[in-house]
C-alpha cells in the first residue's frame, strides 16, 4: 500500500475518466506527524506493560522521520487525582474497565513518558473539573509532569470535553464560553507563575478549548451551551503565545445511545461524501482559530464513540475511513489527528494485552485499521521531516473515490505525489481470523462477481509513468 510517485505531472487518467490538478487549487499544511494517538489516562500502564506499542511507534517513526504524537487525555482526565503518598504509581476505582476516580502519583508520568521513542511529544490533559483549593489537584498534576516530562511535554489541555461539564453535574448550567475562558486563564496564569514551571528549561504551551459537540448535528449535543471555536474566540480565548492549538473532539457515529447505535453502519463509515460531511462543518471552526492564531487539531477522534463497534471499527473498511479521513482533514487545514485508545476498547488500532470479551478470548495484537497508520506514513515521509502541503482533487470526489495531490513546497512543479482512495465497499473476509478482534463480528458476507479495478496512467510533462491506483486492501 505505498502511495506512487511521480514529478511533474499534469494530467491523470482513470478508465476513462481525466482527473486534472488545477494550477489554483489551494494548498495545506500537510505535518509528518498528523497522525497521532490519544490514550484514556487509565489505559496509560496496560499499553507500558510490553513493547507492542513502542515498536509500532519505532516501525512508523522510522519511515516518516519523527514519531507519533501522544495525547494522555480522555474521560477519565477529569477523574484523575494526584496523590504522592500513593502505594503504587497509578490505581484505577474499581478497576482500570469501569473507572470512577484514577489515582496516580508523579512516577506514572515516567512511566509512559520513558516509554515512546525518543522526540516523541506528548499532551497531556488536567483535571479541570476539580476546583478545590483553586486548582489545587491540577495544579500538582502540572508540576509532576513538566518535571518529569521535561522536553517532550508540548501541550496540556485543561479539561476533556468541557462542553459536556454542566450534563455530568460539573458545572451548573449557564456554564458557557464566559466563565470557561476567565477560568482557563486563571488556571494557566497559576500555572505560568508556578516555581515549577518559570524554572523548567522547556515551557510546555496549551492545547485550548478541547470540545466534543459537532456543530452542525445539534441532536448530538449533550447539553444547552454556546461552546464553539467561534464563539470562544470571541469571548477570549485567544493567546498565540502559549496556545499552540485549539482541539475538537469528532466520532461521525456512536454506540453511546440506543438512537445512533441502530444507525452504525460500514458503509456510512467507508464513504468519502460522508467524510466530508462530517469534517466540513469544521471549516468555519477552522477559519476561527486561524484568526486567533493558532491552528485547529481533532484532538480526540475514532469511528464511532462509547469505545467503537466491532465489525465496523476494526476492519480494513475502517483503515479506508481513517486515511481518507485524515487526508480530508489536512485539506481544510486541520493539522493533527488524534485516534483514541483504550486497552480494551473496540476501536483501538492496537490492543496491547489479551483480555476475556464477549465470551472470548482476545489476544494481544493490531487491527485492521492500523494499516490506515501505515499507509499514511508513507504519504507523509520524504520532506526531511518538514511539513508538505496537500490539496483534495475536484475530480476525484465522490462517495467511493477520493484523491490527493501532495506537494514538497507551494508551487505547482513542486507536486511530489498523488494518493487515490477507493472507498467501495467490497465484502470478502474469508477463512481469516484476527485473533485480538471478536470472531462474533467477522462479516460472512461476500460480494458477489469480480471485484473491480481501477488502473490509472499518468500523463506528464515531462515523463510518462503508468501507475497502479491503490486498491482496497
Ligand atoms: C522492551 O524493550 C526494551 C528495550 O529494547 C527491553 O530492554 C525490554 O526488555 C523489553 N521489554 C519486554 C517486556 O520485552
Ligand atoms: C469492574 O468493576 C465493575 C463495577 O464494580 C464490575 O461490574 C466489573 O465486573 C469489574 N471488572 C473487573 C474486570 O473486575
Ligand atoms: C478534588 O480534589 C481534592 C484534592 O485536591 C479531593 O480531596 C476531592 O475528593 C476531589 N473531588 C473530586 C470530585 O474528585
Ligand atoms: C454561539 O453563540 C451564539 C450566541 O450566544 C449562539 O446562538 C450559538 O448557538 C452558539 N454556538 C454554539 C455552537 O453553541
Ligand atoms: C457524519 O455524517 C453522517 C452521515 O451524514 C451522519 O449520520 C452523522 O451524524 C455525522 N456525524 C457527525 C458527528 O457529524
Ligand atoms: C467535494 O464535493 C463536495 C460536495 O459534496 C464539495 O463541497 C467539495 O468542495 C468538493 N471538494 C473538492 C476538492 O472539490
Ligand atoms: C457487503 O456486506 C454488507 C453486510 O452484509 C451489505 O450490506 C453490503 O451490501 C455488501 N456490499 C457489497 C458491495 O457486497
Amino acid at each position: 500500500m505505498r502511495p506512487f510517485l511521480v514529478s511533474l505531472l499534469s494530467t491523470l487518467v482513470v478508465a476513462s475518466d481525466v482527473i486534472d490538478i488545477p494550477s489554483d487549487i489551494p494548498k495545506r499544511v500537510l505535518k509528518p506527524d498528523i497522525y497521532g494517538y490519544s490514550i484514556e489516562p487509565s489505559s496509560a500502564a496496560p499499553y507500558i506493560k510490553n513493547n507492542l506499542t513502542s515498536n509500532l511507534m519505532t516501525a512508523i517513526a522510522k519511515i516518516i522521520g519523527v514519531p507519533a504524537s501522544i495525547r494522555v487525555g480522555g474521560n477519565i482526565a477529569d477523574q484523575t487525582l494526584f496523590e504522592a503518598g500513593l502505594k503504587s504509581s497509578s490505581v484505577a476505582v474499581p478497576n482500570d474497565t469501569v473507572v470512577d476516580t484514577f489515582r496516580i502519583r508523579k512516577d506514572w508520568f515516567r512511566g509512559w513518558g520513558e516509554y515512546f521513542p525518543l522526540e516523541t511529544k506528548f499532551i497531556y490533559t488536567l483535571n479541570l473539573r476539580n476546583e478545590s483549593g483553586s486548582w489545587m489537584n491540577a495544579m500538582k498534576e502540572a508540576e509532576a509532569a513538566i518535571d518529569v516530562l521535561g522536553a517532550s511535554l508540548s501541550r496540556f489541555e485543561l479539561g476533556n470535553e468541557i462542553d459536556h461539564y454542566i450534563n455530568k453535574g460539573w458545572r451548573k448550567p449557564g456554564w458557557g464560553t464566559k466563565e470557561y475562558t476567565q477560568q482557563w486563564h486563571r488556571l494557566t496564569r497559576q500555572i505560568l507563575s508556578s516555581a515549577s514551571y518559570k524554572n523548567a528549561k522547556h515551557k510546555p504551551h496549551f492545547q485550548a478549548a478541547v470540545f466534543a459537540d459537532p456543530p452542525w448535528v445539534p441532536d448530538q449535543h449533550d447539553e444547552v451551551d454556546d461552546f464553539d471555536i467561534i464563539n470562544v474566540t470571541r469571548a477570549g480565548l485567544v493567546d498565540p503565545k502559549i496556545i499552540d492549538s485549539y482541539a475538537v473532539h469528532l466520532y461521525p457515529q456512536s454506540t453511546c445511545d440506543a438512537a445512533r447505535e441502530s444507525r452504525l453502519s460500514l458503509n456510512l463509515l467507508s464513504n468519502h461524501e460522508v467524510v466530508w460531511k462530517n469534517l466540513s462543518q469544521f471549516i468555519p471552526q477552522e477559519a476561527a482559530a486561524r484568526n486567533a492564531g493558532s491552528p485547529l487539531v481533532l484532538g480526540e477522534t475514532n469511528s464511532a464513540s462509547c469505545s467503537g463497534r466491532s465489525g465496523i471499527s476494526d476492519t480494513f473498511g475502517a483503515a479506508l475511513w481513517a486515511t481518507d479521513y485524515v487526508l480530508t482533514a489536512a485539506s481544510i487545514g486541520i493539522e493533527e489527528v488524534y485516534f483514541h485508545l483504550g486497552h480494551q476498547s473496540e476501536y483501538s488500532a492496537i490492543t496491547p494485552l489479551r483480555y476475556k470479551y464477549e465470551g472470548e478470548q482476545l489476544t494481544a495484537g493490531v487491527r485492521a485499521n492500523f494499516y490506515s497508520h501505515l499507509f499514511l506514513a508513507f504519504v507523509v515521509a520524504g520532506n526531511s521531516g518538514q511539513s508538505q502541503k496537500i490539496s483534495a482533487l475536484p475530480a476525484a470526489n465522490t462517495s467511493d473515490f477520493s484523491g490527493y495531490a501532495v506537494f514538497s513546497g507551494s508551487k505547482e512543479s513542486d507536486l511530489e505525489k498523488l494518493v487515490f482512495i477507493d472507498l467501495a465497499v467490497w465484502n470478502s473476509t474469508k477463512g481469516l481470523h484476527n485473533p485480538s478482534t471478536l470472531s462474533s463480528t467477522d462479516s460472512d458476507a461476500v460480494s458477489s462477481g469480480h471485484r473491480p479495478q481501477r488502473n490509472g496512467i499518468v500523463e506528464c510533462e515531462i515523463l510518462r509513468a503508468e501507475a497502479v491506483l491503490i486498491q482496497k486492501a
